[in-house]
């Protein structure tokens, strides 16, 4: 006996406008048939059934490269319906499995929730995920004999005295392998839509003398579903204020917890302040006491305690060191890794860099394949000529390194410790240690000099 999931994710989304396939529109950075996938993962099934029709060479792409199960994708060329398309994806499922069924573009659903479906399922029984909505228009609604559910009638198929029913269907079913198979046979398209609906299997299933068991959601927006991009929107924010709520429970200070957006994972010390409008893409951990300044955008990168990041500034795929100093207007990019105490100012941008213990780069410099020793003062303006126009090229510059202003450092070069570097200096050739290097032009003055004048 295994646990095995069937997915839908078949559908053309219409209403979304959209030339991608609507399971693959993100929810906090990630395609929503993704947050599904992730979540029953969480099950230990022993398959995953995936139902793919619309854009299907680009869902099978993007979701296999992130996906940590092994998937089996089951393709409907046609839409014929909800029964229909789990007939496409019967692959595998044995008679005394445990099958649940879900869609693709409702991302929010607890793992727990589709457990307690799993839990209520047996030869005897179904589990159906149903709610109470105040407004029940468009879904399927319950239909209750003596207070059992004997069947799900559709709206476009419901009586007048139907569809004033407000418990409906979610479309999430947990049923026996064997019950699926010989029900699934019996389904016809005779129906408003001419569609096969696997709702049409509960009245079905009551007939053979199954019950089914409605299973609620803990929380009602775990059964919304993606239509359109202002629903996706909707359930955005709804997502974002849920994980600035863990951030909080979890001693995060945010100065508006409307105006965060994590896209990923964000792992935190204690005594964290995040100021606003700031985005955290994958995974992310920030240590204790660091204060985030407004407007920063920080992917895939670790920040150590004590640290600083002023306001707007970009972090990509970045270490930063402890009681480190950076921004305003700082763009540490992928391989930057920062030691302790490290200062990195305003218009400053590092790529490939390693920068030593208590070093600074102030003011307006650019800092790419170079690896910086302890106690170095990069001036305003230095440039680390690292590219060739064809290779990459490491510039390294030891401990106690002073480099004057607007410098150009043209790589492959070496600063040896102690040395330092003449303002406005080209150097192309290595400095010896405890050195004063000077390259530019000597300055002269004119005596009695007289400026042109106009004709
Ligand atoms: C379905 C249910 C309805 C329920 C509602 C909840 C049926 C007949 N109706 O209606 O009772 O209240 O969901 O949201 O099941 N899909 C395919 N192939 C198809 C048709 C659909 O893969 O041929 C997929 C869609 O991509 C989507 C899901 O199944 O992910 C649901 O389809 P949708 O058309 O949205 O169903 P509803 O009409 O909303
Ligand atoms: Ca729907």
């Amino acid at each position: 006996m295994a646990t095995r999931l069937i997915v839908l994710a078949a559908g053309k989304g219409t209403r979304m406008k959209s030339a991608m396939p609507k399971v693959l529109h993100c929810l906090a950075g990630k395609p929503l048939l993704a947050h599904v996938l992730d979540t029953v993962g969480q099950l230990d099934p022993a398959s995953i059934n995936v139902v793919i029709g619309h854009g299907a060479d680009q869902v099978k792409q993007v979701i296999s490269d992130q996906s940590s199960h092994k998937l089996t994708w089951a393709i409907q060329e046609q839409q014929l319906g909800t029964g229909h398309a789990v007939q496409q994806a019967l692959e595998g499922i044995e008679a005394d499995d445990t099958v649940l069924i879900t869609y693709g573009d409702v991302p929010l659903t607890r793992g727990s929730t589709y457990q307690a479906l799993l839990d209520v399922c047996d030869t005897q029984t179904i589990g159906l995920l149903t709610l109470i909505m105040d407004d029940p228009t468009g879904y399927g609604r319950i239909i209750r004999e003596g207070g059992a559910v004997v069947g799900v009638v559709e709206q476009k198929d419901a009586s007048q005295d139907q569809l004033e029913i407000s418990e409906v269907n979610a479309g999430v079913v947990s049923i026996k392998g064997a019950s699926l198979h010989s029900l699934l046979e019996r389904l016809n398209n005779d129906n408003a839509q001419g569609e096969y609906y696997l709702t049409d299997i509960h009245a079905l299933a009551v007939k053979d003398g199954l019950n089914i068991q409605a299973v609620h959601p803990k929380d009602p927006w775990e059964t919304d579903g993606v239509n359109s991009r202002s629903q996706l929107a909707r359930l955005e924010r709804l997502h974002q204020h849920h994980l600035a709520g863990q951030l909080m429970d979890s001693g995060v200070t945010l100065a508006d917890p409307s105006r965060i957006d994590i896209r990923g994972t964000l792992q935190v010390g204690t005594d964290v302040t995040i100021d606003i409008n700031c985005i955290f893409e994958g995974d992310c951990v920030v240590g204790d006491n660091v204060t985030i300044g407004p407007h920063c955008h920080i992917a895939r990168s670790h920040i150590a305690d004590n640290s600083v990041l002023l306001a707007n500034c970009v972090l990509e795929d970045a270490v930063v060191g402890e009681k480190a100093t950076i921004g305003p207007f700082a763009r540490l990019r992928p391989g930057t890794v920062l030691a302790t105490g490290v200062r990195i100012g305003n218009f400053v941008e590092t790529k490939n860099a390693q920068i030593g213990v208590a070093s600074k780069v102030n003011h307006l410099s650019y800092v790419g394949d170079s690896i910086v020793g302890k106690n170095v003062n990069v001036g305003a303006g230095t440039i680390t000529c690292n590219y060739d126009g064809a290779n990459k090229h490491q510039t390294t510059i030891e401990d106690d390194v002073f480099i004057g202003s607007n410098s150009a450092l043209v790589a492959p070069v070496r600063i040896s410790a102690g040395a330092t570097v003449g303002a406005g200096s080209t150097i192309s050739r290595d400095v010896p240690a405890s050195h004063l290097s000077l390259s530019r032009a000597r300055q002269t003055s004119t005596d009695n000099w007289v400026r042109p004048v106009k004709k």
